[in-house]
């Protein structure tokens, strides 16, 4: 009996005080929730949006082993992930420790993609029990649009399809804003292919620097054009490409490129003849006195100006007025007629 009442009172006493205990170790509870914000409900394809998820400790206990999963969708490409406490890698927030009444916060930077899905989800957790559970995630999703769009359109085209080989040709750039927003960031570039060696440049607007023309800013509507003067040179490629781009999304892009060529012909064709060139200017210059009908030297017949050009040269190159000067009482002929009748003579003085 006494050892009866003894065991009693052993056992009250130890479950007094394993109650005691109990009550000592109960669970610690802490209500953690998690939001989130976004920059834009409608952010442009291509923009970047910000997240910022916002955590807290609503208590009563210090939250230990806080983490927040946050995995982005499909619809944005991750830039940045900036935590104000703990640290990020890839999808987690390590949060850490959230004393009772804190909070913190992530920000997350992210690329719009032109395909959704485009809801981010936030989901907290801790060591502690959480009774309310109702916060633990936070659901943002956003609603693209689309980047305003226009038309750019180049054509290309060129002074002359068939230079002489040595003379210059000029390729006149247009391009031409179709759409009606502003496009920016315009450029051109026109790469002179071998055939051609670049003599000048000149825009209607912005610069040009080799091979790039930079336009700028263009309205809907509007246009600007580029003046290329090249030499042709005698072996080719000689299809000259331009070519338009924006900052814009460009809706066609098939009148972005425009290309002219040219089909030069070759000096050695274009020497100079009695017939075609010598002829019909001594005609021109030197009658009534030397054709047919006339009292001198007939130049309208190939065999006289042929034995007599360097007299002839020598009478039309003199001064003016001056004793042998030709023609007789008249003008001096142009530098270019002069020109014509000394290539004819190192071209070999052909007839035809
Ligand atoms: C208004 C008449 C007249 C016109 C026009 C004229 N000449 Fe003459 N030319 C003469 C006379 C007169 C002579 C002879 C006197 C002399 O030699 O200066 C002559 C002589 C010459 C001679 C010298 C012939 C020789 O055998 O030495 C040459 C060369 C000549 N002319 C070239 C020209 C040329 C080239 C033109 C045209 C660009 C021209 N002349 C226009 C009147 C003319």
């Amino acid at each position: 009996m006494k050892n009866k009442l003894f065991s009693i009172l052993i056992c009250s006493s130890f479950l007094i005080f394993f109650f005691a205990c109990k009550k000592d170790t109960v669970n610690p509870e802490t209500d953690l929730s998690v939001s989130q914000t976004v920059s834009s409900d409608s952010p442009t394809v291509g923009s970047n949006v910000t997240f910022t998820v916002t955590v807290s400790n609503n208590g009563p206990s210090a939250a230990t082993g806080v983490t927040v999963n946050y995995t982005l969708p499909a619809g944005y490409t991750l830039v940045s992930a900036t935590p104000s406490v703990g640290t990020w890698a890839s999808s987690t927030w390590t949060v850490g420790n959230l004393a009772n009444g804190s909070g913190a916060t992530l920000t997350v930077i992210s690329k719009v993609n032109s395909t959704g899905p485009y809801s981010n989800t936030a989901t907290i957790m801790g060591s502690e029990t959480d009774p309310t559970a109702g916060n633990n995630i936070a659901i943002k999703a956003t609603v693209p649009v689309a980047p305003p769009s226009t038309d750019i359109s180049v054509t290309q085209t060129v002074s002359n399809g068939a230079p002489v080989v040595g003379t210059q040709v000029t390729f006149s750039v247009k391009v031409l804003n179709n759409g009606a927003i502003e496009a920016t960031g315009v450029s051109v570039s026109d790469v002179l292919p071998a055939g051609y060696t670049l003599v000048s440049a000149t825009p209607s607007i912005g610069t040009w620097v080799a091979p790039n023309w930079t336009v700028g800013k263009m309205t809907g509507g509007s246009s600007a054009n580029l003046l290329i003067v090249a030499k042709v040179l005698e072996t080719g490629p000689y299809e000259n490409t331009a070519t338009a781009t924006i900052t814009e999304t460009d809706i066609n892009a098939a009148n972005n490129t425009s290309t002219s060529s040219t089909i030069p012909v070759s000096a050695v064709a274009s020497k100079i003849t009695y017939n075609s060139d010598v002829k019909p200017l001594l005609v021109v210059s030197c009658a009534p006195c030397h054709v047919s009908g006339g009292s001198y030297e007939k130049w309208d017949v190939y065999a006289n100006a042929k034995s007599k050009i360097n007299t002839i040269i020598g009478r039309v190159s003199q001064t003016q007025g001056s004793g042998g000067f030709m023609p007789y009482g008249g003008t001096k002929l142009s530098a270019d007629k002069i020109a014509i009748l000394n290539k004819w003579v190192t071209d070999g003085l052909l007839e035809k």
